[in-house]
């Protein structure tokens, strides 16, 4: 069985950049083969590990409306289509979600999908998945538990409290969540005092231990800009070593 890690948090709060980070640790580590899911429907997770998408399952999905060819059967179909929307790399497989139902929504899809999912979960390590602010894309994957959510949140006294509130938005969704930690990024350096007291008040408060503080980096600020892959970031800056030592805590 693999273990799976979902990242949540507003927008903008790091979630893409922790999953590249995160997906460097892993191969790094030689966890793998890692599943690596964009379920961001504005997926960019691609971009920071320099590749292109191709088919996503959100057209996958769609291609299961009209004719399928009559050798097969629907969810031999669903099987081949998802194979081939998957971006295969060295130690890991991006598989991107895109879009979801628009009205009129043809959930027999998603239960295709859901089977497909389970048959092809068996053949990695981990799966990391790196959703949108909302995590309603969550539910189609078929996902039954998550064994670690990271819930990712800016360095202010709302952003904070906000993040504790996502860590219970899994809930409803029927998902088991087995761990779930805080990682507060883009603090600056030093931490100011005043965040930290808010931060040890949502630990208490949200029953969200804080796995680490992510500082502000100007590499990774250049690393983007420069579009070049997040894998190749060098194992000695100091962004590298923080997430190092928390992702060797919490895995
Ligand atoms: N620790 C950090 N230091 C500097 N910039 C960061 C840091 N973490 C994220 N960023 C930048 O913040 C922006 C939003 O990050 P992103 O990971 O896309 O957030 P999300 O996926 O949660 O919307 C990106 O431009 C990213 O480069
Ligand atoms: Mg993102």
């Amino acid at each position: 069985m693999p273990k799976v890690i979902a990242l949540a948090g507003k927008g903008g709060t790091g979630k893409t950049t922790t999953s590249a980070l995160l997906l460097k640790y892993l191969l790094d580590k030689k966890k793998t083969p890692v599943l690596l899911v964009d379920a961001d429907p504005n997926a960019n997770l691609n971009e920071l590990l320099g590749l292109q998408v191709g088919l996503t399952i959100g057209q996958v999905r769609k291609e299961m409306k009209g004719e399928i060819p009559a050798h097969i059967s629907r969810d031999q179909f669903m099987e081949m289509k998802m194979h081939q929307s998957l971006i295969e790399e060295s130690g890991f497989d991006l598989m991107v979600m895109g879009q979801p139902d628009g009205p009129g929504c043809y959930c027999a899809a998603n239960q295709f999908l859901a089977m497909a999912m389970d048959h092809l979960a068996d053949n990695y390590q981990y799966i990391l998945v790196d959703n949108e602010a909302g995590m309603e894309h969550l539910s189609r994957l078929n996902l039954t538990s998550i064994d670690h959510l990271l819930v990712l949140s800016d360095p202010s006294a709302r952003g904070v409290m906000t993040a504790g509130r996502i860590a219970d938005i899994v809930k409803p969704l029927n998902l088991k969540v087995h761990e779930k930690w805080l990682i507060v990024n883009r603090a600056p350096n030093p931490v100011p005092p005043t965040l930290m007291d808010k931060i040890e008040q949502t630990v208490l408060n949200a029953q969200l231990p804080l796995a680490g503080i992510f500082h502000s980096s100007d590499d990774l600020i250049q690393q983007e800009l420069s579009g070049n892959s997040y894998l190749a970031l060098d194992s000695d800056l100091p962004i590298i070593q923080e997430a190092y030592a928390v992702f060797d805590k919490i895995l």
